[in-house]
């Protein structure tokens, strides 16, 4: 504790050698004035936003004064070629392509405003060499996925996605034969980002294990441990869950070979990307008992807009997997909550306006 005496010490102490007050800017020599930004009317900059991005981002933007076109849909190469001209600020998600023919178009462009979580729709070394400033919204969504996926280990476990469609179906099927409670189960998490961090905390609260394989030496959250290898995890999670980025040597990485080695009757969640598991590889662990039971979240053809579209004709093996039972079938909706799209339209409007 400061007695009253060592203030008065300390008020004896040379100045050259006190800390500084608040911190080391105060100490340092006082620098020339920041040079003041141009200024500018907001009412001047023109912000193009496409997609229906979300309104809390538009009702910021409008907010700030600035010259706001917002539109529900994507546009063509074409259509964007003639809408970006004299734009500032553009605002996309993930269907609009800025190619380097849309880009040298934009004689005015600034900004780009990515209210997604991907950047790969936008051609970054163009916009890099132009000095036009890319942001996206790398983690709005992260505690979205990682409460699905957490839904999805007990669903599976349950097996209550088949419970379900038989009673919608009429049918009283009160089984509790390969039923199992989570507590006590390993989860295997390959790829310890953003998602499955955050993951790997919830899942220690409602009893799981958790072990993790990352190509980066990360640390490890809780009690959970990072294994050397994916066949180390494979061979002991009891669920494996993949959170690994679209990437040469992510594509296909859960296939023939790593379902051999997963424990018989574990299960698979995938909400990363659809080029990562080789679904027929799953249909056949499935249809062997290897897999017990799987959530799918992304595939490897996704369909534009909504619809009767998740057949044969989209992705060839379409019919045999909606055939399975305890698989878990959604249409990409691992970030999709209120929540997730009103902080992506704050994140993604926040950069326009500084
Ligand atoms: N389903 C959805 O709606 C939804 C929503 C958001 C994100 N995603 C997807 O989820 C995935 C993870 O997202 P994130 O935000 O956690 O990403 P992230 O970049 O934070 O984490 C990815 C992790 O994977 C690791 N990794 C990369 N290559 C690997 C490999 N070959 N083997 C093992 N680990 C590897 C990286 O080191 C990193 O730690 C991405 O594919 C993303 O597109 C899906």
């Amino acid at each position: 504790m400061t007695s009253a005496q060592d203030i008065q010490t300390l008020g004896s102490v040379p100045d050259s050698l006190r800390s500084p007050s608040s911190s080391w800017g105060a100490a340092l020599p006082s620098r020339s004035p920041p040079l003041p930004l141009k200024p500018f009317n907001t009412q001047d900059i023109k912000i193009l936003l496409l997609e229906n991005v979300n309104q809390t981002g538009q009702d910021m933007l409008n907010g700030q004064g600035y010259h706001v076109e917002a539109l529900k849909t994507s546009l063509t190469e074409d259509e964007l070629i003639e809408k970006i001209r004299d734009v500032h600020v553009i605002g996309i998600r993930s269907r609009t392509k800025l190619t380097a023919r849309v880009l040298h178009a934009a004689k005015n462009l600034l900004v780009v405003g990515c209210f997604c979580i991907g950047t790969n729709q936008v051609d970054l070394d163009y916009a890099a060499s132009h000095g036009i400033a890319v942001f996206n919204s790398p983690f709005a969504n992260t505690r979205s996925v990682a409460e699905l996926v957490i839904a999805e280990i007990i669903a599976l476990a349950r097996q209550l996605g088949d419970r379900s469609n038989e009673m919608h179906r009429g049918t009283w099927n009160k089984v509790g034969s390969q039923c199992w409670e989570v507590r006590g189960k390993t989860l295997g998490i390959v790829g310890y980002g953003h998602i499955g961090s955050q993951l790997s905390v919830l899942a220690e609260a409602i009893g799981l294990d958790v072990i993790y394989y990352d190509v980066v030496a990360l640390m490890a959250l809780g009690t959970s441990r990072q294994v050397p290898t994916l066949d180390d995890l494979l061979q002991e999670a009891d669920f494996v869950t993949l959170h690994v980025p679209d990437l040469p040597e992510t594509r296909g990485m859960v296939s023939t070979a790593q379902f051999a080695r997963m424990k018989q009757g574990s299960y698979l969640i995938n909400a990363s990307r659809g080029s990562v598991v080789d679904i027929p590889a799953l249909i056949a662990a499935m249809r062997s008992g290897r897999v017990a039971g799987a959530a799918l979240d992304v595939f490897p053809n996704e369909p534009a807009g909504n619809g009767d579209f998740f057949n044969s004709s989209l992705n060839a093996w379409g019919d045999e997997l909606r055939e399975l039972r305890n698989l878990i079938l959604t249409p990409h909706i691992g970030g999709n909550t209120e929540e997730a799209q009103r902080a992506i339209g704050i994140e993604g409007a926040l950069p326009s306006l500084s």
